[in-house]
C-alpha cells in the first residue's frame, strides 16, 4: 500500500520534506508524481499563523516526549534533521526538479498515464511475504480452509492485496477505491470472486454505503484499509504547514476505512491499515482508540519505505457487540473533525462550545496508557523506525558523495557557479 504510488504526500514520513527522502535514488525510475513539499526548516514560523504555530508545538512536544522514551523514534528525527540541514540532499532535489519537473510542472502526469503507474507485482510479492507472518492462521499453511475466507479492501487498486487474496488463497472479497476519473489507479486485478465499486473514503459517511456494498455487518475476516494519497489525489494542494497540520481529509479517510473494518469484521477478524503521516500522535490516538477491541496490535514496514512510514496489523477482533469495540466506534464517529463541529457538539450539550477538534486527534503526552500501549508496539515499531532511519541515511550519504565528488553535472556540486550551490 504504501506509498507504493507516486508522490505520496507525507511519504517522506517527515510532515514537510524530509529533505533526504529519495533523493540519492536520482535518476529514479520512475519519479513520484510530485515531490514533496519544502523541507520543514525551511517553513518560517512568521509566515503562519497563531494556531499553526500552535499545533506544530503540539506534534514537536509529542515527538519530544516520544523520543525520550524510544530510541528507535530519537535516532529517526536526528536523521531527518540531519537530511534537512544537508546542502547535498538539497542539491539532489533540485537535480530531480529539473529533471522531471516538480508541482503544476511535473514531467509526470499520472492523468494521462505518463510517468508512475503502478503495478500489483510489489504489492503481490510484499504481501506474500508478511501476511503469513503476521497471521499464521489466517494467511499461513496452517489457515482453516474449510469456510471460504471473506474480505474488504479499501483504497485497493492497482489491486496487489485482491490478486494476493483471491488469486493466491482463493478467497473472495469487496474491493474499493478512487475513481480512475478523480486521479484514482485504477484496478488491474479482475475475478469474479471479487465485487468492485469506485469510492472515495475522503467522503464524511462512505463507510455506510461500503457496509452495504458488503452485505452488512460482520461478514468479513479481514478488511484492509490501504489509501495512500497522491498529491494528485487531494482537492487541495496542499502548503508547507497544511501538510504537517491539516488533518481532515486524512481523517475522513481513516474514520472511513476503520468505521468500515469494526463494523464490517466478524469476532476474531483482523484489520490492517496504511498509516501515511510522519507525525505519529495521531496515530497514537486512534490506536489508543482502537487497542482494546483486538487481542493484538503491531506495525510492519511497507515495500516503499521512502513513502509510507508503516502498516498497522490490528489481529483478534473482540466483536462488534463488544463495550471495547462500541467505545472504539464511538471516539471515530463521535469525536467532531472541524472546529465548527466541536462547537456545535457544544452548543447542544449546553458546553458552550469552544475547543478544538484538532487537539481531540491528537496525542500530546505520555500517560500510563500510553506507555502500556508503546510497551507493546516498541519492537515492531523500532523495526519499522529503523529501516526507515537506515534508508534515509543511506539516501543522505549517496548525496552527500556525489555532492563531494562533483558528479552532480552541470550546476552540481560546490563551486557548480550557481552562488551557494
Ligand atoms: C498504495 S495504493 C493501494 C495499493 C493496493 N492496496 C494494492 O495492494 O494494490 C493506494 C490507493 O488508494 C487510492 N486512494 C487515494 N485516495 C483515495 C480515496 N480518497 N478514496 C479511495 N481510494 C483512494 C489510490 O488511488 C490508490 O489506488
Amino acid at each position: 500500500m504504501s506509498g507504493g504510488m507516486g508522490g505520496s504526500s507525507n511519504g517522506n514520513y517527515g510532515g514537510g520534506r524530509s529533505g533526504n527522502d529519495e533523493a540519492a535514488a536520482l535518476p529514479p525510475p520512475p519519479p513520484p508524481a510530485v515531490r514533496p513539499p519544502g523541507r520543514e526548516h525551511d517553513v518560517s514560523t512568521d509566515t503562519l499563523d497563531d494556531e499553526t504555530v500552535r499545533r506544530k508545538n503540539v506534534l514537536q512536544s509529542w515527538s519530544t516526549v516520544l523520543a525520550k522514551n524510544d530510541a528507535s523514534w530519537d535516532v529517526l528525527q536526528a536523521e531527518k534533521r540531519a537530511g534537512w540541514e544537508s546542502e547535498a540532499v538539497d542539491w539532489r532535489w533540485r537535480q530531480r526538479d529539473a529533471t522531471f519537473g516538480h508541482g503544476g510542472s511535473s514531467k509526470v502526469d499520472r492523468v494521462n498515464n505518463r510517468g508512475m503507474v503502478p503495478s500489483t507485482r510489489k504489492y503481490v510479492v510484499f504481501y506474500r511475504e508478511w501476511m503469513p507472518k503476521l497471521a499464521p492462521e489466517l494467511f499461513g499453511r496452517a489457515a482453516d480452509e474449510s469456510r471460504p475466507r471473506v474480505f474488504a479492501d479499501v483504497g485497493s487498486a492497482p489491486g496487489g492485496m485482491c490478486e494476493y487474496l483471491v488469486g493466491d488463497l482463493g478467497w473472495s472479497g469487496f474491493a474499493f477505491s478512487l475513481a480512475p476519473g478523480d486521479e484514482g489507479f485504477g484496478m488491474q486485478f479482475a475475478s469474479p470472486r471479487l465485487a468492485y465499486a469506485d469510492s472515495d473514503v475522503s467522503v464524511a459517511g462512505e463507510w455506510r454505503r461500503l457496509l452495504d456494498l458488503v452485505g452488512g455487518r460482520a461478514v468479513c475476516d479481514f478488511v484492509n484499509g490501504g489509501v495512500v494519497i497522491d498529491r494528485g489525489q487531494q482537492r487541495v494542494e496542499p502548503s508547507e504547514a497544511s501538510d504537517t497540520l491539516a488533518m481532515e481529509h486524512h481523517l475522513e479517510i481513516y474514520r472511513n476505512e476503520l468505521l468500515l473494518g469494526l463494523h464490517a469484521l466478524r469476532p476474531g477478524g483482523a484489520l490492517y491499515f496504511a498509516y501515511q503521516l510522519g507525525q505519529t500522535a495521531l496515530l497514537m490516538r486512534l490506536l489508543l482508540a482502537l487497542r482494546p477491541a483486538f487481542a493484538s496490535v503491531r506495525v510492519t514496514p511497507t515495500f516503499a519505505v521512502g513513502r509510507t512510514p508503516m502498516y498497522v496489523w490490528l489481529g483478534g477482533y473482540a466483536g462488534l457487540e463488544t463495550a471495547a469495540a462500541a467505545a472504539a466506534v464511538r471516539f471515530l464517529s463521535e469525536t467532531p473533525v472541524a472546529d465548527a463541529a466541536v462547537e456545535e457538539v457544544g452548543e447542544k450539550t449546553g458546553g458552550g462550545g469552544g475547543g478544538c477538534a484538532w487537539d481531540a486527534w491528537h496525542q500530546s503526552e505520555w500517560s500510563a496508557e500510553v506507555a502500556s500501549l508503546h510497551r507493546e508496539l516498541r519492537e515492531s515499531l523500532a523495526h519499522v523506525w529503523t529501516t526507515q532511519a537506515d534508508h534515509l541515511r543511506k539516501q543522505r550519504l549517496e548525496a552527500e558523495h556525489a555532492f563531494e565528488s562533483g558528479k552532480g553535472g552541470k550546476g552540481g556540486g560546490k563551486g557548480g557557479g550557481k552562488g551557494r550551490w
